[in-house]
């Protein structure tokens, strides 16, 4: 039999034998890797430093069955992988003495344990809700840039220790940063294959993800490129530069400047614009389509200039709350972007850039040039644009002058 009383408090419990069969139950199923998924919360002590909740879930990494914890912080989330005699000795660490409940997933049943005010666990056992997958789903997920392996732009940015773990504080962004490199990667085939690929950000900040596609470029599928950041922030402008002469990177350059003024050095293959302010989205979806770069990949940010315009009587109801007006905006901005794209002959997808739990800003407006459709000598589409519905979303909610008319105004 397990021994649980020593990790009990010594004043607050009994180690009645019926707890002591009830904690066995916990014990067991993880030792008999039968535990889906483990979920400690309600915490003793209530600080930044204490995860509100721990979850383990079973993974296979390199082949072996373990339990990966995640420890959910306010601001960050940290893991770590257990084999089973661990991960025993971790939760007989952690409940009741630091949490005072637990629901327990097994194939048989779900169980809740919870501490009650007299020090006694109480529990209950209901009918399974999970069921058992192949570990195969729950694969440590294969990113593009890996935690564990030496990333020489990640540790210069702050992202990865030189031993190439991902710093607890950074997992956020090192997430971020493989689903965009996943994004791109998936629309290679549309740039050209026999050239240089050119490649201007605009609004790059700190420039994680401007770093991060020369990595994707250069290291993993081998091609030239030439990469142009650009911001009105003269510090993280210079800031950048500074990273980028200790990496020692040619293909990699950073400048000063607004988006709508920027001329580019050559023609542009590849514009990215993540998380421009307002209306710079525009700016940098009018810029790419006027230079016709053949993809184009957005992520908007904050949303403005539409929430006072709206008007539509059917969706009064909606409209006159504050809050939903300005969501309502937001997704509206963002689908007049996607047919302003589409009316200038790109093919246009919207997707999700990154949990919703991880950032509110997680709509990616992804554009490729139709090939197919490329005007013809007289300046005519081949395949005739349907018909606008960019116009007859404007018009049904009584909009004006608006920043996304730049984009379809360049053609
Ligand atoms: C929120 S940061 C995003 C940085 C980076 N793209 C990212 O996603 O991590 C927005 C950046 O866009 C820059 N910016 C906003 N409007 C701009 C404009 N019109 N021209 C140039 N830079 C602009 C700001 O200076 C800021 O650095």
């Amino acid at each position: 039999m397990t021994i649980v009383s020593e990790f009990l408090p010594a004043t607050s419990f009994e180690t009645d034998s019926n707890m002591v069969l009830q904690l066995n139950t916990i014990d067991e199923a993880i030792t008999r890797q039968d535990c889906l998924l483990l979920v400690l919360s309600n915490p003793r002590k209530k600080s930044e430093a204490q995860p509100r909740k721990i979850t383990a879930r079973p993974v296979e990494i390199q082949g072996t069955p373990v339990l990966q914890f995640t420890n959910h912080l306010s601001r960050q989330e940290t893991h770590d992988n257990l084999a089973c005699e661990e991960a025993v000795i971790r939760v007989q660490k952690l409940f009741p003495r630091e949490y005072r409940d637990c629901h327990l997933y097994t194939p048989e049943a779900d169980f809740v344990f919870r501490e009650k005010p007299d020090g006694r666990i109480r529990s209950k056992r209901k009918p399974p809700t999970k069921q058992r997958t192949s570990l195969d789903h729950n694969r440590q997920r294969a990113y593009l840039i890996p935690d564990g392996m030496p990333c020489p732009f990640l540790e210069a940015i702050g992202v990865m220790t030189p031993a190439g773990s991902v710093k607890p504080t950074m997992y956020r962004k090192f997430r971020q940063i493989n689903r965009f490199l996943e994004l791109i990667d998936d629309v290679v085939g549309y740039l050209p294959e026999d050239r240089l690929i050119r490649v201007v950000d605009f609004g790059c900040g700190k420039s994680y993800l401007t770093f991060a596609l020369r990595h994707l470029f250069v290291e993993l599928r081998h091609r030239e490129v030439l990469i142009q950041g650009l911001d009105r922030n003269e510090d993280v402008v210079r800031q950048c530069n500074e990273v980028v002469n200790r990496l020692g990177y040619k293909d990699l350059q950073f400048q000063t400047g607004h988006i709508s003024d920027h001329t580019p050095t050559g023609n542009v293959d590849l514009a990215v614009s993540l998380h421009a302010c307002d209306t710079a989205t525009d700016d940098t979806l009018a810029q790419a389509v006027k230079w016709n770069a053949s993809v184009i990949l957005a992520v908007p940010c904050c949303q403005h200039e539409l929430a006072p315009q709206l008007e539509s009587q059917e969706q009064a109801g909606l409209l006159e709350f504050g809050l939903l007006r300005e969501r309502a905006a937001a997704l509206l901005t963002d689908a007049l972007r996607a047919q302003a794209l589409r009316q200038c002959g790109y093919q246009t997808q919207v997707v999700e850039f990154i949990d919703l739990e991880h950032t509110a800003k997680n709509v990616l407006i992804r554009a490729m040039r139709d090939m197919s459709n490329i005007p013809n000598d007289s300046g005519q589409p081949v395949i005739p644009v349907p018909e606008s519905q960019y116009q007859q979303l404007k018009q049904h909610y009584g909009l004006g002058r608006i920043g996304p008319d730049r984009i379809v105004s360049t053609v």
